[in-house]
């Protein structure tokens, strides 16, 4: 093994531009098959086993577990040190030396916390979600870790669900393109070279569709619309090189995720070939018999083994109980190759055999100022102006001698970070007051007032000071919202109105008549229907990271004009659940004169009267906010619409270009969007599928041509017989800064034969 290190020390300073020659597939499956070659079966279900290393040293039972060959990975264990004692227990202490796989989760950062992966998908930012996914590798490597639990590309179109926060949204082409960019950022182009970490997309499979929004419930997705809408992201990480992917912690029509033989096995080994590392979520094999599946922990390791999960994420069904199963005849030694070789693959990938241990002062360093100024462009990108009535926004400092900033996320540093942030340095958060304050700080009287001791407050009693200064004030900016823990994993809500006391702020405030800006922090979309007429303007800022308060500053005063664009449709109500913009048309559409409301109903009119098309009596059938919604400080014109061509043949690629002009007088970031529909196919196709988009800056007055390139692979869908496929006919395109833009043009496939 030495030899073999100092050549490859020869090799990289030769030539930095020779390739890894260890990282080639050929030598890394033959150093898999001489590695399996020489271990016993303990040593293999060793490799198949993960341990929670929380205790931040090595306790006895995990050294003796490691000298013995027992652990294959640890998880949440973030001090070098360490990990390094750890990886040299392994390296140095156990027979064959396997290196660990060093496990955590940095889902949207590591100590500096960019935006929630949601917030990151309104930035619709390609470059700009891998930098921040790139940063945040830089970062968690300087504390030993090889792999990270992210992407979650779980399409999300339920906002009850509290994991919504942590995905990129309920479109599929907007996950599967971000999901890749991220898996870019955090792999790098070579997973062995100093910088790189694992990437792992998960959940697999739907795992966004539990049913009413509530976390871990039962899922049911026909195997058309798992194809078609929650399978694309994997399929697009898996192609992209991701490393890894988890198991979901539900149950898929009927057999939970982690012993589901037909995600696991069929679609994503025989029909995609992933040859990475898959692993079971957080103790979700012992689960299986919890759901159901299983009588006990040594059937429920059969199921996950043989349906294929290669790790064991934290439990002890795996070590307990594979032998067993070995000896039994019920598994076969060769499926426990396979899943060993899948692990030693990653690692042999990972280039750990070569340089296992952490030395933070050799690793890539970061430069000045590169994480926060991530951290800052993304949350600028990711706030969505849903609202800007008369202008109202950006605030002027010239012109104000006043504002009054008040509510319970105006100055809360922790919650602006959102979920799932173990490892964020909230000492480098600046909230809104603060970046206010130093902002216009010196022309501007800034005037705070909390008003709530937090979002969920039934506790009214500041309400009086607050709308004093209010009144006092030239402006009132709101901030209010859900705090971190109001969202993320088992934090789901059946209400996603503003909790607490919160409208009620916001209707007092609005008595003063003076002009009132709400800017909102949250986990996932809410319905602000009560609030939305109350205010002037609205900025949707999710939870924006350590960062979010100069982002929004620089909103609010006109430093930066908004450009985010929701990633998911804001419904009225809640009961319109799951509402998205991708629907299908049914057979009774309706339109603005076939619905009625509720509150007009004559009641002696025949029922046919009542529009008896696809709405709800009490909230029609439209969103409060579409997706691809964002309004921005300038305005932007699209005209001239037109394809390369009005007929294509199967493989060819058209061409739709529109003109888009910036009519107003402030330089801005446009998000130009691209949507398709199939209007007859075999089965029935949504009636809009965004199929591209890209962020254009353009100066006031500036117009640029758009354009997209559609191959008729980008059309095709999954039909009845379950295969991909793109069928000739009429397809519709519309190009705009929304899902609801009525700029159309068409073209047809043709059939040649
Ligand atoms: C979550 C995963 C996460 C894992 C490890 C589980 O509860 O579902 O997304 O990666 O814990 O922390």
């Amino acid at each position: 093994m030495m030899v073999a290190f100092c050549g490859l020390l020869l090799m990289t300073n030769m030539s930095a531009s020779i390739a890894n020659p260890l990282n080639d597939p050929e030598t890394i499956e033959r150093r898999v098959t001489e590695l399996l070659g020489q271990m016993t079966l303990a040593e293999k279900i060793g490799q198949m086993s993960q341990h929670n290393a929380s205790e931040g040293y090595a306790p006895d039972y995990l050294a003796d577990g490691l000298r013995a060959g027992r652990v294959g990975s640890v998880i949440n264990v973030v001090d070098v040190d360490a990990v390094n004692e750890l990886q040299r227990i392994a390296v140095e202490e156990s027979r064959l030396g396997i290196p660990l796989m060093v496990g955590r989760d940095v889902i949207h950062g590591f100590e500096t916390i960019m935006p929630i992966p949601l917030g990151q998908a309104a930035t619709w930012n390609r470059e700009l979600v891998k930098e921040g996914a790139r940063v945040a590798a830089l970062e968690a490597v300087t504390a030993g870790i090889n792999w990270t639990f992210a992407p979650m590309i779980d399409i999300s179109r339920d906002a009850r669900w509290g994991r919504i926060a942590e995905s990129l949204g309920e479109s599929v082409f907007l996950t599967n393109e971000l999901a890749v960019a991220m898996v870019a950022g955090f792999q790098g182009d070579d997973l062995a070279k100093p910088g790189s970490i694992a990437a792992c997309a998960k959940h697999f499979a739907g795992y966004g569709a539990v049913e009413s929004g509530r976390d871990y419930a039962t899922t049911n997705i026909p195997e058309i619309k798992l194809r078609n809408v929650h399978l694309r992201p994997f399929k697009a990480a898996v192609d992209a090189g991701v490393a890894t992917l988890m198991t979901s912690f539900s149950d898929v029509n009927g057999v939970p995720a982690t012993g589901n033989e037909f995600l696991l096995r069929q679609v994503l080994r025989d029909e995609w070939n992933f040859d990475g590392l898959v692993v079971s979520d957080w103790d979700s094999i012992r689960q299986l018999q919890v759901h159901g599946l299983t009588e006990n922990d040594k059937e429920s390791a059969f199921e996950a083994a043989t349906a294929g999960v290669d790790m064991e994420m934290h439990g002890d069904a795996y070590s307990n109980h594979l032998a067993e199963l070995v000896e039994e005849g019920r598994i076969s030694i060769s499926s426990i190759d396979t899943a060993v070789a899948n692990i030693l693959r990653a690692k042999f990938r990972l280039g750990l055999f070569e340089n296992p241990f952490t030395n933070p002062e050799k690793l890539p360093s970061i430069a000045n100022g590169r994480a926060l100024e991530t951290a800052q462009q993304a949350a600028l990108q990711s706030v969505v102006m849903l609202k800007n009535d008369h202008g109202t926004l950006p605030l002027s400092a010239e012109q104000l001698s006043s504002v009054a900033v008040i509510g319970p996320l105006a100055d809360a540093p922790y919650q602006q970070l959102g979920t799932w942030i173990f490892d964020g340095d909230v000492e480098l958060s600046i909230t809104p007051m603060h970046a206010i304050h130093s902002l216009v700080g010196r022309d501007v009287d800034v005037r705070y007032v909390r008003a709530m001791e937090n979002s969920r407050s039934r506790v009214s009693e500041a309400f009086d000071e607050a709308v004093e200064i209010a009144g006092d004030s030239d402006a009132t900016i709101l901030f209010l919202g859900e705090e971190s823990i109001l969202s993320g994993e088992a934090h789901s809500r059946a209400d996603i109105n503003l909790p607490g006391d919160q409208a009620e702020l916001v209707r007092r405030i609005r008595e003063t008549g003076k002009p009132v800006i709400a800017v909102i922090l949250a986990g996932r979309p809410l319905t602000l229907t009560n609030i939305v007429d109350q205010v002037d303007a609205m900025l949707f800022a999710w939870h924006p990271g350590t960062m979010g308060g100069p982002a929004i500053a620089d909103l609010l005063f006109g430093i930066e004009s908004p450009s985010g664009k929701l990633p998911a449709t804001f419904p009225r109500m809640v009961g319109q659940i799951p509402i998205y913009y991708s629907q299908k048309n049914t057979g009774k559409p309706p339109s603005p004169d076939k619905i009625a409301h509720i509150d007009e109903i004559d009641t002696r009119a025949p029922q046919t009267s009542l529009g008896m098309t696809a709405f709800h009596l009490d909230a029609g059938y439209t969103p409060l906010f579409a997706f691809g919604h964002g309004l921005s400080y300038t305005t932007f014109d699209y005209e001239h619409i037109r394809p390369s061509a009005y007929e294509i043949g199967p493989g060819d690629t058209v061409t739709i270009s529109a003109e888009l002009t910036n009519s107003g007088d402030v330089a801005a970031d446009e998000v130009v969007q691209l949507y398709a529909r199939d209007l007859v196919a075999t089965v029935t196709r949504p009636v809009r599928e965004l199929k591209g988009f890209k962020r254009v800056r353009l100066e006031p007055g500036q117009t640029v041509t758009v354009a997209f390139d559609l191959h008729t692979n980008d059309l095709a869908f999954y039909g009845r017989d379950m295969r991909l496929r793109t069928e000739p006919g009429e397809f519709h395109v519309w190009i705009g800064g929304s899902s609801e833009t009525e700029l159309r043009t068409e073209f047809r496939i043709v059939d040649n034969d």
